[in-house]
């Protein structure tokens, strides 16, 4: 990460929310000029006060610099922005800052490219409150040669991870990510609720589902060699024992608050797999 204080060129930052402020204010620290711009004026004040300079529209902002933050809520907010431009943006890189899905990765592509610019997706594995700090992860895809050029100035914010040409990388990394913590958390939220409501004391079951957690990231690098291999040994269970186990599961989570987590449609792919005579293969043959 980039930390001593340099003059450095001018950025443009559309919308100035909680990612956007954190970003401003660690591009000025960082020693670059700042244009911002926010639809809801007020939230620009604090960060013209800091040193950053306002724009009357996003045109004006986008005019004012080589490289263009997009630091919008969604998708719709950034396609909105960019369809009011009607001027070339040639030379200029746009960051579609945002958590969104691949094709909407495309299409943001599709429109900044159409205006002349390069465009990079960035997925944004970070809180506000750590940006600038090595606690914060930004995937950036799309064009390597903008993305190259500017990392000077994107590592300010992260250390800048590029994560491959194909504009939607960094959509499909960063929604693939947060997938893993969404399971683990509401796997482990379906197993205290279960034990919750059979009257076990959730302080003492959840030492043990702590430790349950810790098995399954020990096992990362052995899981992704068996995907890589197309080998898959069967571990503590085959999946002629798992699928017992998970019958077992969908049983305990009828009925309950957050449902079955689509064990049911893991067993039916286990099934399967068991009729071609594939019992004997581990857990990981079922994403083979
Ligand atoms: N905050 C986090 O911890 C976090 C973590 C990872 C990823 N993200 C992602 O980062 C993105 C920004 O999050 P945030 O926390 O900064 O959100 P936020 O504080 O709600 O800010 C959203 C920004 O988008 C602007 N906006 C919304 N709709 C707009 C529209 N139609 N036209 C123009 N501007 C519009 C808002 O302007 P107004 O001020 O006028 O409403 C505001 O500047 C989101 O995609 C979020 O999922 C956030």
């Amino acid at each position: 990460m980039v930390d001593e204080k340099r003059s450095a060129p001018r950025v443009a930052v559309i919308g100035t929310g909680a990612i956007g402020g954190a970003v401003v204010r660690r591009l000025l620290d960082g020693g670059h000029e700042v244009t911002v711009w926010n639809r809801t004026e007020s939230r620009t004040t604090e960060l013209v006060a800091a040193g950053a300079r306002r724009a009357r529209s996003v045109r004006e902002a986008l005019s004012t610099a080589a490289l263009a933050l997009l630091t919008l809520k969604d998708y719709p907010a950034v396609q909105q922005c960019l369809a009011e431009q009607d001027t070339d943006l040639s030379g200029r890189t746009i960051v579609g800052m945002y958590t969104g899905t691949a094709s909407e990765a495309r299409l943001a592509a599709q429109q900044a490219t159409a205006l002349g610019a390069q465009y990079l997706d960035a997925g944004i594995q970070a809180a506000p409150e750590t940006i600038g700090t090595n606690a914060a992860t930004i995937l950036y895809s799309g064009s390597r040669h903008a993305f190259e050029r500017h990392r000077p100035t994107l590592a300010l914010l992260s250390s800048p991870r590029f994560v491959g040409e194909a504009p939607e990388a960094a959509a499909v990394w960063d929604l693939a990510l947060f997938g893993v913590w969404y399971d683990a958390q509401l796997g482990l939220l379906r197993a205290l609720e279960a034990a919750r409501a059979a009257g076990i004391d959730v302080v003492e079951f959840a030492r043990t589902a702590a430790a349950q957690l810790g098995h399954v990231v020990a096992t990362v690098p052995a899981t992704v060699a068996e995907l890589r291999q197309n080998t898959y040994p069967p571990g503590p269970a085959n999946l002629t024992e798992h699928l017992t186990v998970l019958r077992h599961l969908i049983d305990l989570r009828t009925g309950r608050h957050l449902g079955d987590g689509g064990l049911p449609q893991v067993a039916a792919r286990i099934e399967t797999l068991v009729e071609e005579g594939r019992g004997g293969d581990g857990l990981t043959a079922t994403a083979g």
